[in-house]
Order: structure tokens, then C-alpha cells, then sequence
């Protein structure tokens, strides 16, 4: 078999603070309308030069301490984001250099809002090829840089973030095993979520002036209906898998992309919302990063006991989606 299991988890979200009501001053709309029709209440935004490598690099930290793990002994450091610091050098790299550390693996991926969940997959065929690895697995995401903030339907859903997770072939004390995981894709939905402008098909020219495609723009209500119905039969699906009910889970952890996205899951699925781990209210979305967030601040509460079933579900651009099971 090819077991790994989750070492370390951690996360790191920036202090500055935009609130529902803040953000009134900037569009037309209200903390009633935010609240309605997403659950979100305030969101982070990273400060002025603050970029993914940095939310990651306290992300890293964190699971690394988590871990009890020097971040010398990590052999690959995989970075899932949207919003890499550049073009190149990848994020990965920035971040081994902010570790301190040389001559790892080091490797962007992006999987937009599935990030985090790819991610797992991916590290778990690392440690399954080479069963001495280390691996750093991060999502990092300044999504407010890619954020109209003259957009009222796009800039009050997303926010800043980052979450981490070491995994190794071999389990710790309070680690999780990951049992399983379906990851799925398909490009001809792509055009409902997209970050388009500035890109190799749309380039930008020395003096142009970015237009709205620069930003992230989404048809809402049709990404809406796609997150629900793949993010419920890829839970089925893993869980049938591993032979396991969803009156076993202890808890289900959704992107973080709406309060109705996530009510209607975990409706479907027969969860009640109270083993559902919520963020959304005080993060937004805040992409690849935010089922990690939620992961690592549950554990960190100690919500998430020894023994407990957790079902991880992500859903975005691409479209792309997946599920992971994990056993603490
Ligand atoms: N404040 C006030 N009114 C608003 C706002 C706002 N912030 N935004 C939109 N409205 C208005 C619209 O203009 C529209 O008015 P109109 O009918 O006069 O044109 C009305 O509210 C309804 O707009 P809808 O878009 O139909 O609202 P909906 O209920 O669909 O909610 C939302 C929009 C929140 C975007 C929802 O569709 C959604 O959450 N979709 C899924 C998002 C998602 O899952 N994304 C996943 C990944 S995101 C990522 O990966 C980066």
C-alpha cells in the first residue's frame, strides 16, 4: 500500500480586516445583501507587498511547528495558487528561499479554488514514489489582486489567505491518514470562472491600461450550480469507496466559496451544519487556500479529535473538483 499521512497543518491569514460595511463605502451594496446571499461577514486582505510567498511562508511555519519539523528536513515544497508572486521565479521557489533552505524540490501547481485538495493527491504520490519524503504542501492566495473592487458581484466574495500541511509516508502523533481522494476536471465549463487578462492569450502591452478580464469574473449563479452538484457526488463517490457512511463523518470541510453552496452540500449529503466547519464568515473565499484554513483552525481549536473522519470538499475554476477522506 501507499499510505501518507498529514504531519503538520497550519495556516495564516493577513490582520487587516474589511468588513461588510467597509465595503458599502466602496460599492453599491449592503451588509444585508453580503450576509444573505453569501454568510460572509468580513474578509483578510494582505497589506501593500504582501504576497502569496509571504501568507505562505506563516502557513509553512505554522505546519512545520505542527509537524515538529525543521524545515531543513523537507525534501519538496509543492504551492498551489492563482496568484503567484510573478510570473517567475515560481512562488515555491520564493518560499524555500524565505525557509532559509536550498536544493529541495520546489514546484508552483494551479488547480484554482481545488488547490488544496489536489495538492494532498499530488503529495500523496510523492511519498508513494519516494517513501523518505517530506513534503511541504501550500495554498497561497492574494486573491485581492485580482480583485475589481468596482465589481460589486465579484469584490465581496474573496479574501487573502494561506494554508499548509506537511505529509510523509509514515504517521505522527495527531496525524491523519489520508484514505482517499477523487479529483476530476473539465475544461469546456473553464469560461463561467475566469482570471483572463495579462495571460500568454491576452497580453498585456508596455502602457496598456488593464481592463475588467484582468480581474477574476464569474457567471455566479451557474458556478453556483456546478459547485453543488460535483461537490455532492464526489463525496459519495470517495466515501462508497472507502466503504464509509456520512453519518461517520465527523466533519465536512467545503471550500469556502458561500454559506448556501455549503448548506446545500451538507443538505444533500444528510450532514448537519454543525459538522460542517465554517470560515466563510470571517475569510470570504479565499481560493485554493480556504478547505486548509478551515482544516488547520479546526484542529488548531481542538475540534478535530484522534480517531475522527474528515471529508474534505473543493470545487472551482476550470471547473475543476475533488474530495479527500481523511482519518485522524
Ligand atoms: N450587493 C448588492 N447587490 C448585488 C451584489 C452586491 N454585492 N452583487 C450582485 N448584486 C445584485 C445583482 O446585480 C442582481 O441584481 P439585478 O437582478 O438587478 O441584476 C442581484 O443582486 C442578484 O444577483 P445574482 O448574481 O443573481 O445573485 P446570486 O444570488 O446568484 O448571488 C453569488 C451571487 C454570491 C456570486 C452566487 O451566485 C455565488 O456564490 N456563486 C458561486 C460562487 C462560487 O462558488 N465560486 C467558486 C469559486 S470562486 C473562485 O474560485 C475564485
Amino acid at each position: 500500500t501507499h499510505d501518507a499521512y498529514i504531519r503538520g497543518l497550519g495556516f495564516y491569514v493577513p490582520e487587516t480586516v474589511v468588513t461588510n460595511a467597509d465595503l458599502e463605502k466602496i460599492v453599491e451594496t449592503t451588509d444585508e445583501w453580503i450576509t444573505t446571499r453569501t454568510g460572509i461577514k468580513e474578509r483578510r486582505v494582505a497589506a501593500p507587498g504582501q504576497a502569496s510567498s509571504d501568507l505562505a511562508l506563516g502557513a509553512a511555519k505554522a505546519a512545520l511547528a505542527d509537524a515538529g519539523m525543521q524545515a531543513d528536513e523537507l525534501t519538496h515544497i509543492l504551492v498551489y495558487t492563482l496568484t503567484p508572486d510573478f510570473y517567475c521565479p515560481p512562488t515555491a521557489c520564493l518560499l524555500e528561499e524565505k525557509l532559509g533552505i536550498r536544493g529541495k524540490f520546489a514546484q508552483d501547481l494551479n488547480a484554482a479554488c481545488s488547490g488544496f485538495v489536489y495538492g494532498l493527491e499530488t503529495a500523496r504520490a510523492i511519498v508513494a514514489l519516494h517513501p523518505e519524503a517530506k513534503v511541504l504542501l501550500c495554498a497561497a492566495e492574494v486573491l485581492t489582486s485580482r480583485t475589481n473592487w468596482a465589481d460589486r458581484r465579484t469584490c465581496v466574495l474573496f479574501g487573502d489567505g494561506a494554508s499548509a500541511a506537511v505529509i510523509a509516508a509514515t504517521p505522527g502523533r495527531g496525524s491523519a491518514h489520508i484514505i482517499d481522494a477523487r479529483l476530476y476536471s473539465d475544461g469546456s465549463l473553464g469560461h463561467l470562472l475566469t482570471v483572463k487578462g495579462g495571460g500568454s492569450a491576452a497580453p498585456l502591452k508596455l502602457g496598456d491600461v488593464v481592463g475588467p478580464n484582468f480581474f477574476v469574473e464569474m457567471a455566479g449563479q451557474e458556478v453556483f450550480k456546478h459547485a453543488v452538484r460535483n461537490m455532492v457526488s464526489v463525496c459519495e463517490e470517495v466515501l462508497a469507496a472507502a466503504g464509509a457512511t456520512t453519518d461517520e463523518v465527523a466533519f465536512l470541510i467545503p471550500h469556502q466559496a458561500n454559506m448556501r453552496i455549503i448548506d446545500a452540500v451538507a443538505k444533500k449529503l444528510s450532514i448537519p451544519t454543525e459538522r460542517c466547519v465554517i470560515t466563510i464568515d470571517r475569510y470570504g473565499n479565499s481560493s485554493a487556500s480556504s478547505v486548509g484554513i478551515a482544516l488547520a483552525e479546526a484542529r488548531g481549536a481542538g475540534r478535530i479529535q484522534p480517531g475522527a473522519l474528515v471529508l474534505l470538499a473543493v470545487f472551482g475554476g476550470g471547473f475543476t473538483w475533488g474530495a479527500s477522506l481523511l482519518r485522524f
